[in-house]
């Protein structure tokens, strides 16, 4: 009996709503994300996919909810990079990055831009550079909290300066963008999904993109490598996951969605429009997922233990 209930309750899936955990606050970049994904993905399930911000932690807080959520579809997870380098940045994690969870797919791989408060006293990358260097002790720098994109790009920045800088935490760089617009906080490498609007609004300065090419929707900001930084690259992928033990059937049926959602036009133009495209066909598969966070885990590990950042 056991067995055709559950196959009953697979077969009619998704019978209600769908949560779908944020990991930091609304407004911020991944929410961006998550909300457009959502919006297609209730389109073609008939069912709501709503979000569900559980900041904190650089995001650790919000993957512990999913890993211990029922394995039964209705709860899913939208992470960026930060899911693989946590195992490396928090000694006591409750989950295992890989095997408390199944992948769903990738989604999108987001530029970040340096970028600071309007009146910041530096017209170039170089003369931030120095200005930081020359004012280490005051220059204050916002992220999301030890395990976000902006932390980690935080990171790799002061290890490559050679400069330690006074970071402000928050529990996701939508607030930070509040503070960096009031000029409360100095400066913030953060994602084109959240700061494009206000670049372009001419409310905060842009010095430079972390991607290896120029972005698109920003054609006149230079890559940090040409600016100066040589080396110098990060974007923050995207992926979807449920709790490990869903039913395979489900997850077929959450991929298949996820994927329709990366074509859908609206989708794509809001994409193009904040920097950044879905990622092609083949990689928006949970096995590209699967074998893409087991790449990135093996990765980061060395970078983050030769940085010395970690937190129990
Ligand atoms: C956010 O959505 O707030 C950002 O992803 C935070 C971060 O990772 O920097």
């Amino acid at each position: 009996v056991l067995a055709s209930a559950a196959a009953h309750a697979q077969s009619d899936y998704p019978a209600k709503m769908i949560t779908m955990i944020v990991p930091f606050s609304a407004g911020g970049p991944t929410d961006t994300v998550a909300r457009l994904v959502a919006q297609s993905m209730s389109t073609t399930l008939k069912q709501q996919v709503i979000i569900e911000n559980v900041g904190g932690a650089g995001g650790t807080i919000g993957a512990a909810r999913v890993a211990k959520a029922a394995p039964d579809g209705y709860t899913i997870f939208l992470h960026h990079i930060g899911q693989s380098t946590a195992p490396a940045l928090y000694r006591k994690l409750t989950y295992d990055a890989i095997d408390s969870f199944e992948p769903v797919g990738l989604i999108t791989d987001v530029p970040m831009t340096f970028v600071t408060r309007k009146d910041f006293p530096a017209k170039d990358f170089k003369e931030l550079l120095s200005y930081v260097k020359a004012n280490a002790a005051k220059v204050t720098y916002a992220n999301a909290g030890v395990g976000s994109a902006s932390h980690l790009c935080g990171m790799l920045f002061m290890s490559a300066i050679n400069t330690d800088l006074t970071t402000v935490p928050y529990k996701g760089t939508g607030p930070a963008m509040n503070d960096l617009l009031g000029g409360q906080v100095d400066f913030m490498c953060d994602q084109t999904t959240n700061t494009t609007s206000q670049i372009k609004g001419g409310k905060i300065k842009v010095y430079g993109v972390t991607t290896k090419t120029r972005v698109p929707s920003q054609p006149d900001v230079p890559t940090l490598n040409e600016a100066g930084l040589a080396g110098f690259e990060i974007a923050v992928w995207h992926g979807m996951y449920a709790p490990k033990g869903t039913p395979k059937p489900v997850i077929a049926t959450l991929s298949g969605a996820l994927q329709k959602a990366l074509k859908d036009p609206n989708v794509k133009q809001r994409f193009a429009d904040l920097g950044t495209e879905p990622v092609p066909e083949n990689r928006a598969t949970p096995d590209a997922l699967r074998a893409h966070l087991k790449a990135e885990i093996d990765k980061w590990e060395p970078v983050i233990k030769k940085a010395g950042v970690f937190t129990d």
